[in-house]
């Protein structure tokens, strides 16, 4: 027996070594555990300054040594030589042009080549496995869809209950907003891609984004714009790179709460008020990629929370004091989590709403767009001030969802996955909601790649719809580049049951 038990601790031992990989590219990797500790050292070093440390086991080989290459741009270290791929030595490229451009790479390293190989080595021994989701999109039986809209790309889809849809397009700027049954009711082009939209009375209140992808010198372009029927105006304009706003009216006073994404550091939270014509300013954060931005409603001070992507990510709550905004962290994420989107809904139904965070971006990674466990959707609940986690449900890939109420207190969450997994052909996940924390969970295949999402209800029939842009997308699978083309529509609709 005993000799039984050493020898299965040997063999797990020998079996399963701490190191993933002892070699990348041809290139020998070490797997001592002393040059791997200092490797984590340096990481823990160097790799804390601007986000949390990220785990080696967040990133497969291929991924690890693209983020290196563009990482060690921020410490003054080339390594792209080890970058072959022309899709990988362009995306590395851009990125290149814009950190010169934006003076953030030192002209001197910040840490010996010794140290960077071992910080390297660190992040390709201990690599994760790739992972693989398998195929799980049913297709859902599609309805033709009643508006007409001609664009690549749409960037804006939200229904309101005065029978309004509005759509937005990524490459004409268009705004289109139709009567649920299809019928135009008016149209704006824009000098660049609505984004987000919300009504007042008779008037509507649209943001634009400014530059669609970010350029390599960041123009304050983003405008918001107020339409109504004694005409349109610019509301205000120059602002960064914007995504979402979110706007309240408090005794006649407008606040405009707007996440700007910015790039390169000109990226803010602010809230404009609007006393008259005239806005005031102010900035709650200074940081890059807020992505979007939700108000709690109830009595007392007004409380937003925010969302923010890019380096280091967080969930962050702002309480209205008397001088300001208080600043409360909630919760942080390593940088590859890619947050995207956040909701507030009631559902454990004890009449407080919970926090929605969905994640999943996976642009900055590279150009290979793999599966990443930890991104999908987590459901928190706020009591004094605090985050308590009470779900999560990995959907790796996603990049926005939209709530459809059903029947009392019931939903459906429907997530958009612009990033799914080639091989698992599920472009849309809906969360069937049980009770509480419970959910049921269907994959659909639309053969579209899903940006954003609405719904709209026919015969009393609630019907998801689904905004796409259809760009390739690349992934490597068994050491290959695979590629998925999307052929289906722009605007997808179906029943959801
Ligand atoms: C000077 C600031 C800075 C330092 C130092 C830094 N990073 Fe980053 N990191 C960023 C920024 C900014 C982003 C977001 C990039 C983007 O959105 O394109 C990022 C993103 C990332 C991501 C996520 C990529 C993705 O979207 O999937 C990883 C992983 C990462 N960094 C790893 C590292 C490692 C490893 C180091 C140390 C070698 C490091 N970083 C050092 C600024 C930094």
């Amino acid at each position: 027996m005993r000799f039984y038990l050493i020898g299965l601790m040997m063999a797990l031992l020998c079996c399963h070594p701490r190191t993933n990989y002892s070699q990348f590219q041809g290139e020998g990797l070490r797997t001592d555990e002393q040059f791997l500790t200092e490797g984590r050292d340096e990481a823990a070093k160097h790799c804390s300054g601007c986000h949390m440390v990220p785990e080696p086991a967040s990133m497969t080989p291929e991924t690890a040594n693209f983020v290196l290459s563009y990482m060690g741009l921020f410490l003054g270290i080339d390594a792209s030589g080890s970058l072959h791929h022309p899709m990988e030595r362009s995306q590395f490229q851009t990125r290149y042009t814009q950190l010169k451009s934006g003076g953030l790479i030192p002209p001197q390293p910040a840490l010996g080549r010794d140290s960077w190989q071992k910080l390297r080595n660190y992040y390709l021994a201990l690599a994760k496995k790739p992972s693989r989701e398998p195929e799980r999109g049913v297709a859902p039986e599609k309805i033709q869809v009643p508006y007409e809209f001609d664009d690549q790309a749409i960037t804006l889809l939200r229904r309101f209950e005065s029978d309004t849809l509005a759509i937005g397009g990524g490459v004409k700027n268009l705004l289109r907003m139709f009567r649920i049954s299809g019928e135009l009711k008016w149209e704006k082009k824009f000098t660049s891609p609505p984004v987000w939209i919300e009504n007042d009375g008779d008037k509507w209140y649209v943001l634009t984004l400014g530059d669609l992808l970010g350029s390599v010198n960041p123009k304050q372009l983003s405008e918001l714009w107020e339409i109504g029927p004694r005409g349109e105006r610019r509301l205000l304009t120059g602002l960064p790179r914007s995504s979402h706003f979110e706007f309240v009216k408090k005794g006649g006073v407008r606040k405009f709460f707007i996440s700007s994404f910015g790039g390169l550091g000109n990226g803010k939270f602010s809230c404009f008020t609007f006393e008259g014509d005239v806005p005031r300013e102010k900035i709650l954060s200074r940081r890059d990629s807020h992505v979007r931005s939700r108000i709690i409603s109830g009595d007392g001070p007004l409380r937003v929370l925010s969302l923010a992507a890019g380096a280091r990510e967080q969930l962050i709550l702002y309480t209205e004091t008397n001088e300001g905004f208080s600043e409360k962290i909630l919760a942080e994420y390593p940088p590859h989590t890619g947050s995207v989107w956040i909701d507030l809904a009631d559902v454990d139904g004890d009449g407080r709403e919970e926090i929605l965070v969905l994640s999943g971006d996976n642009a900055d990674s590279g150009p290979w767009n793999e599966i990443k466990e930890d991104q999908g959707l987590r459901i928190y609940g706020l009591s004094e001030n605090a985050a308590v986690l009470k779900k999560f449900i990995p959907i790796p890939g996603a990049l926005s969802f939209h709530i459809l109420p059903t029947i009392a207190g019931k939903f459906h969450i429907a997530i958009a996955r612009f990033y799914a997994p080639n091989e698992s052909l599920s472009d849309i996940v809906v969360l069937k909601h049980k009770k509480d924390f419970v959910f049921e969970r269907k994959d659909f295949r639309i053969d579209s790649r899903a940006t954003v999402l609405s719904s709209v209800s026919r015969n009393g029939v609630r019907n998801l719809i689904v905004g796409a842009g259809n760009t390739p997308k690349f992934e490597i699978v068994g050491g290959s580049v695979t590629r998925r083309d999307f052929s289906g529509d722009l605007l997808t609709e179906f029943a959801l049951h």
